[in-house]
């Protein structure tokens, strides 16, 4: 079935979630940062997604706003960095995180091939509209679709079903990206074709289903939607 709609997964996959504790580090005001960045960063990222899945399995959702908020405060005490200026810091560096440098140029081809294009993330929807004007690609994406207008976080299968109520489209004519394994295998599952982008060459997750495709970047994601 030919792709018409090209989805993508926010946080991880059009956006460098290291990049705000990566840049509070270079910035110098937080010496401790300097050695244990890739850390905090690591901690914060695992910390976010799991709290992601036990309030989904728990039915306890809250907004990814408030479990952004909840990991950076687990990596920052475990790490010995428990500083309210450092906190406020990375938080605001989280609401303009840099896109992956080929994202701009991927998004273009896209739209200029007639594809919909769209962000599919658990990212609040004042989250995601902050990242992507600061990314300056509000006008190659048709939308932006939140976990927020069901009220669960992703692997739920409400989640993916945002994509054909938004655009019509059978499960068959959505490409799906994303960097996170664990969602590019669940929406494969749920039956679109899909992307894992895998920039750190990752070990796959085994789970009930598996990414169609692996890539170590976004470059080809116009090639592999035939545009
Ligand atoms: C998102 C998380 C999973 O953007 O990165 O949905």
């Amino acid at each position: 079935m030919p792709i018409t709609t090209c989805v993508f997964d926010a946080y991880g996959t059009l956006f460098d979630v290291a990049a705000a504790a990566r840049q509070a580090a270079a910035e110098g005001t937080f010496p401790a940062l300097a050695e244990t960045w890739p850390q905090v960063a690591a901690h914060w990222r695992q910390k976010q997604l799991q709290y992601t899945w036990l309030r989904a399995v728990a039915g306890r959702h809250t907004d990814f706003w408030q479990v952004t908020q909840d990991g950076l405060d687990w990596a920052l005490e475990a790490m010995g960095l428990a500083d309210p200026a450092l906190r406020q810091r990375l938080l605001d560096l989280y609401w303009e995180l840099q896109a992956y440098e080929e994202v701009p140029a991927m998004l273009g081809a896209l739209k200029a091939g007639g594809l919909n294009t769209a962000i599919l993330s658990n990212g609040s929807p004042r989250m995601l509209a902050g990242a992507v004007q600061s990314a300056g690609i509000g006008n190659v994406l048709d939308d932006v679709l939140s976990v927020e207008s069901v009220g669960v976080f992703k692997p739920h299968d409400s989640v993916y079903d945002l994509v054909g109520r938004r655009f019509g489209c059978a499960r068959g004519e959505v490409l799906f990206v994303s960097s996170n394994g664990w969602d590019a295998a669940a929406a494969a599952g749920y039956g679109f074709a899909t992307v894992w982008v895998n920039r750190a060459g990752e070990p796959q997750d085994r789970l009930w289903a598996a990414p169609g495709q692996t890539l170590r970047t976004l470059h080809d994601i116009p090639k592999l939607a035939g545009v």
